[in-house]
């Protein structure tokens, strides 16, 4: 198995700012992880957030630093080779989630772009970090999948805008909620989506989809009776570790284990 990018993708996602590789695990792989994310799902933690009606599992965090085949996964070869080629060297798991998007009910993720976060909440000061998203199930037109805009992460002069304070959530938690934090403005979508048509990220169960952190994306939510669930695995430079800021969020969402990961299989 072949698991350098080819110099055509890495062109590519250079270009474009993402790239799907198809059928990169197999069935069974997907299956088990499959499960183990429901277990996580329906395990108490504060590392699972919650859609607007309060119980339908949105997200769990962390998931890497969970003993487990989420963890197992960060140093396969698979992920780890091509993300290590796309930042340039060394890398650690700054953030990891399995997003749920479940049938019928998954909530829509605003336009926006991740290094906004990255930068203003956990003092990251260049975007040398690449997400490396596994579907765990069919991404399909109808089931909300992620939305890009091709190019759109090298474009300067993107607005980001603060839709208003949710007082009554921690604050980490209007990070990771519906009506997010930080989002482009609706002159910035226009602006870039007026120049590359926006396109949806498509592909079977076991697909990987590389994405830069500064490319702004989103997605619809899910209306078809399959679920749409993707766990993102978030890989920065070991050279382009946060430094301090007045409130770090949860390790959860901003690891402090910065060692640099080996391939293990
Ligand atoms: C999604 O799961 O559709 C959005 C994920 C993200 O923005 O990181
Ligand atoms: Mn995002």
């Amino acid at each position: 198995m072949v698991n350098r990018l080819s110099e055509g993708q890495l062109a590519e996602f250079d270009e474009n700012g993402f790239l799907v590789v198809p059928d990169v695990l197999g069935t069974a792989e997907v299956a088990a992880l499959g499960a183990e994310a429901e277990a996580l799902y329906g395990t108490d933690s504060p590392r699972r957030t919650f859609e607007a009606d309060g119980r339908t599992v949105r997200a769990v965090h962390g998931c890497h630093q969970i003993p487990g085949g989420f963890a197992d996964l960060v140093t396969d070869a698979r992920l780890l080779v091509p993300a290590r080629q796309i930042v340039g060297g060394d890398v650690y798991v700054h953030q990891s989630k399995i997003n749920a998007k479940r049938a019928l009910s998954g909530d829509i993720w605003p336009w926006h772009q991740d290094f906004t976060f990255w930068n203003r909440e956990d003092g990251m000061a260049e975007p040398r970090v690449v997400n490396v998203a596994l579907f765990l199930d069919a991404a399909t037109d109808h089931n909300g999948p992620l939305l890009l805009i091709p190019g759109s992460h090298l474009v300067a002069g993107t607005e980001t805008v603060r839709p208003g304070k949710k007082a009554e959530k921690e604050s980490w938690q209007a990070h990771l909620a519906a009506d997010l934090e930080y989002t482009v403005s609706r002159e910035s979508v226009a602006r870039l989506s007026a120049s590359a048509d926006i396109v949806s990220a498509l592909g079977g169960a076991g697909s990987l989809l590389f994405f830069d952190s500064r490319i702004v994306h989103g997605s619809g939510s899910n209306m078809s009776p399959a679920d749409r669930r993707m766990a993102i695995f978030t890989y920065n430079s070991v050279d382009n570790v946060p430094g301090a800021v007045a409130a770090p969020r949860p390790d959860f969402l901003a690891a402090r284990d910065h060692s640099p990961l080996q391939v293990t299989r």
